[in-house]
C-alpha cells in the first residue's frame, strides 16, 4: 500500500484528508514511452509520480523542447488546474512508470481547506508557471549552475566535473566557467594541468563592490576554452573565503556564461547550502557501495526536507561495473530516487588522465569507450538536447552503455 504522506506535495495534509484522498484518487502503471498528458488537451487530474521518470515537453512552433523532468514524488498539473487552461505540455514516460491521479476538484478543495497544501501548490506554481506559460521560444536563460556534491569523498565529483566542463566548452562550444570550491584541497588545477598563480583568494584584495572584470582577471584559461576559478594555494587560506563572496561571484558570472560548473568538498556547511540555493542542478555523485547508498539516502532526505525541489537534484552513479554485487534497481528503490546518470568504471582511461592533467574527454585513448559515451550523454542532458534517461529501472541504460 502506498503511503501518501511520503509524497512531499501531500505531506502537510492531515490524516483524515489523506484518507478521503485515497478514496478519490487512482493509480495506474504504464509502459515505456506512453504519453499521459497531451499538450492542448483538457486536464482532469493532478498527477504524482510514484515510480519512474517523465519528460515534460512543450511545442514552440515546429520545435519541441524538454522543459524539465519529473521524478518519483514530483507532481504535475498545478499550473493548468489553477489557471483553468488545457495541458500546457506533453508528458512522456521513460521505461515503465507508475502514477497517482488526483481529480482536479479534490485539488481545488484541498487548496481552499488546507493552508499547508495551498502553500505547496503555490510554491510549485511559482517555480513552473513562467516556463509553462511562455508562448514564444524559451528566453535565453542565464548560466545553468550545475553543482557536483556528496557528503562522502572519492565519488568522482572532481573527475566528472572537470570532464563535463571541458566537454561543454570544447565540443559544444559553450561558454563555461568551472569553480573549484573544494577550497582547502581542490584538485582541479592538477586534473586540468593548470598554473596556480590566479585564484579566488586574490579577490579578497579587491576593495569596493566585486566587479566582473576583477573575477575574470582571476580565471585561468584552459586549452579547451574553459575558464577555471581555482581555490587558494594553501589550505589555511580557505577559511577566509565566505559563502557571501561565493554567492556574489556566482551572481556576477551568471549573465555572462552558458554554464557554471561547481566542484565541492564533502561537507554540508553554510557554504554548500548557499551554493545549492544558486544552483539549477545538484548532481549527487555516488558509487555502488553500501556506505555511499546509505549516505546518499540520508542526504537526499535532508535536501528534500530542506525544501530543495526534487527536480533540482539528480543522482549520478559513478564507477559502475558490469557486475556490482548490488542490483541497481534495488539501489534506486532504497534511495526512492531515480539514478539519472551512469558513468562506468574505466581505471585504464581515468587514472592516466588524472596523472597527466589532461581530461580524458580530450584524449584519443577514450575514443569510442563507454565512459566517453556516458559523459556525452550527461553533457547532452545538461544542454537539453538529449532527454535525460532517469532510470528507476536502469537495466535499459546498462544495456545502452555496455551492450548487455
Ligand atoms: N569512472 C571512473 N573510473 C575509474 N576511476 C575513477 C572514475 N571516477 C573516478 N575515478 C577515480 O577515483 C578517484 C577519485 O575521484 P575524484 O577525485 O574525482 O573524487 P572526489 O569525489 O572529487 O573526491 P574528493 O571528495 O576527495 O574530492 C580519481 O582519482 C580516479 O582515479
Ligand atoms: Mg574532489
Amino acid at each position: 500500500m502506498i503511503d501518501l504522506k511520503s509524497f512531499s506535495f501531500l505531506s502537510t495534509l492531515p490524516t483524515r484528508e489523506l484518507e478521503k484522498l485515497k478514496r478519490v484518487c487512482r493509480f495506474q502503471k504504464y509502459t515505456s514511452g506512453t504519453r499521459v498528458i497531451i499538450e492542448k488537451e483538457a486536464i482532469e487530474d493532478l498527477i504524482i509520480v510514484v515510480e519512474g521518470q517523465l519528460a515534460v515537453i512543450k511545442t514552440y512552433g515546429e520545435r519541441k523542447t524538454t522543459l524539465f523532468n519529473l521524478d518519483p514524488g514530483d507532481a504535475y498539473g498545478e499550473v493548468e488546474i489553477l489557471n483553468g487552461t488545457p495541458a500546457l505540455a506533453t508528458l512522456i514516460g521513460y521505461q515503465e512508470f507508475h502514477l497517482m491521479f488526483i481529480p482536479k476538484e479534490a485539488v481545488l478543495r484541498l487548496i481552499g481547506l488546507c493552508p499547508g497544501f495551498a502553500k505547496e501548490a503555490r510554491d510549485l506554481y511559482s517555480r513552473r508557471a513562467s516556463q509553462l506559460l511562455e508562448e514564444g521560444e524559451p528566453r535565453t536563460m542565464e548560466a545553468r549552475v550545475v553543482t557536483f556534491f556528496n557528503v562522502k569523498g572519492g565519488a568522482g565529483k572532481s573527475v566528472i566535473s572537470s570532464n563535463v566542463a571541458t566537454m561543454l566548452a570544447r565540443f559544444w562550444k559553450k561558454k563555461v566557467v568551472l569553480l573549484d570550491l573544494n577550497l582547502a584541497f581542490g584538485d582541479q588545477a592538477i586534473l586540468l594541468g593548470l598554473p596556480t598563480d590566479k585564484h579566488i583568494h586574490k579577490l579578497l584584495e579587491e576593495t569596493g563592490p566585486l566587479k566582473l572584470s576583477s573575477i575574470e582577471r582571476q580565471l585561468t584559461q584552459h586549452s579547451s576554452g574553459l575558464k577555471v576559478l581555482l581555490p587558494p594555494p594553501l589550505p589555511e587560506l580557505a577559511e577566509a573565503i565566505s559563502p557571501d563572496l561565493v554567492d556574489r561571484i556566482i551572481e556576477a558570472l551568471k549573465p555572462h556564461y552558458d554554464f557554471i560548473i561547481i566542484d565541492t568538498h564533502n561537507q554540508l556547511t553554510e557554504m554548500e547550502l548557499r551554493i545549492f540555493d544558486c544552483s539549477s542542478l545538484i548532481m549527487l555523485v555516488m558509487t555502488m557501495e553500501l556506505t555511499f547508498i546509505k549516505n546518499t539516502k540520508l542526504l537526499l532526505d535532508l535536501l528534500i526536507r530542506s525544501k530543495i525541489p526534487r527536480d533540482k537534484i539528480k543522482v549520478v552513479l559513478n564507477r559502475a561495473f558490469k557486475s556490482m554485487g548490488l542490483e541497481p534497481a534495488k539501489v534506486e528503490k532504497s534511495l526512492r530516487y531515480a539514478i539519472s546518470h551512469f558513468i562506468p568504471s574505466e581505471g585504464n582511461i581515468v587514472v592516466p588522465s588524472v596523472n597527466q592533467g589532461i581530461p580524458f574527454v580530450l584524449s584519443k585513448s577514450s575514443d569510442g569507450t563507454a565512459i566517453l559515451l556516458a559523459m556525452r550523454k550527461l553533457c547532452a542532458s545538461l544542454t537539453g538536447e538529449e532527454i535525460e534517461k532517469g532510470t528507476w529501472n536502469m537495466f535499459s541504460l546498462l544495456k545502452e552503455v555496455f551492450g548487455i
